[in-house]
């Protein structure tokens, strides 16, 4: 039995100490917004925060994570859409197919709780490992800007 703690609130969990922690969240808690993308850490689709860093989830072992550090996932934003980083999203109209979005959202959570107001290098610097298929980058970058302007911190 292992205990994640998990958008703020302790899960115990039988699950191998092994077992990527994106599969814990996915098909035992689950937390479904968090995405499958290579399952080899080059593509970002899977990331999640763990104690404010982003970290992709594919390649973490369920037992690296399951003593205490606080894991966040897209759930633990908001339910309703009313996290600044959220409602940028929205306004900004960011998302076209959406399968790299909560990574990509989650990434600039992390970035935005370190820099409130980053620059173009910023963020490009803290979404580089986010990789999006259908092109969104310019929406994302300005979506970015939007979410600190909103307060995220
Ligand atoms: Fe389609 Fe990013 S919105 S991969």
């Amino acid at each position: 039995m292992l205990t994640f703690n998990i958008n703020g609130k302790d899960h115990p969990l039988e699950v191998p100490g092994d077992m990527p922690l994106l599969w814990v969240l996915r098909d035992v808690a689950h937390l479904t917004g968090t995405k499958f993308g290579c399952g080899m850490a080059q593509c970002g689709a899977c990331t999640v925060n763990v104690d404010g860093a982003p970290l992709r989830s594919c390649i973490t072992p369920a037992a690296a994570v399951a003593s205490g550090q606080k894991i966040l996932t897209i759930e633990g934003l908001s339910s309703d859409g009313s996290h600044p980083v959220q409602r940028a999203w929205a306004e900004i109209d960011v998302v076209q197919c959406g399968y790299c979005q909560s990574g990509q959202i989650m990434s600039t959570v992390a970035l935005l709780a370190k820099i409130p107001a980053p620059t173009d290098s910023d963020i490009d610097q803290a979404l580089s490992g986010n990789l999006c298929r259908c092109g969104t980058y310019p929406r994302i970058r300005a979506a970015v800007k939007r979410a600190a302007d909103l307060g995220e911190a």
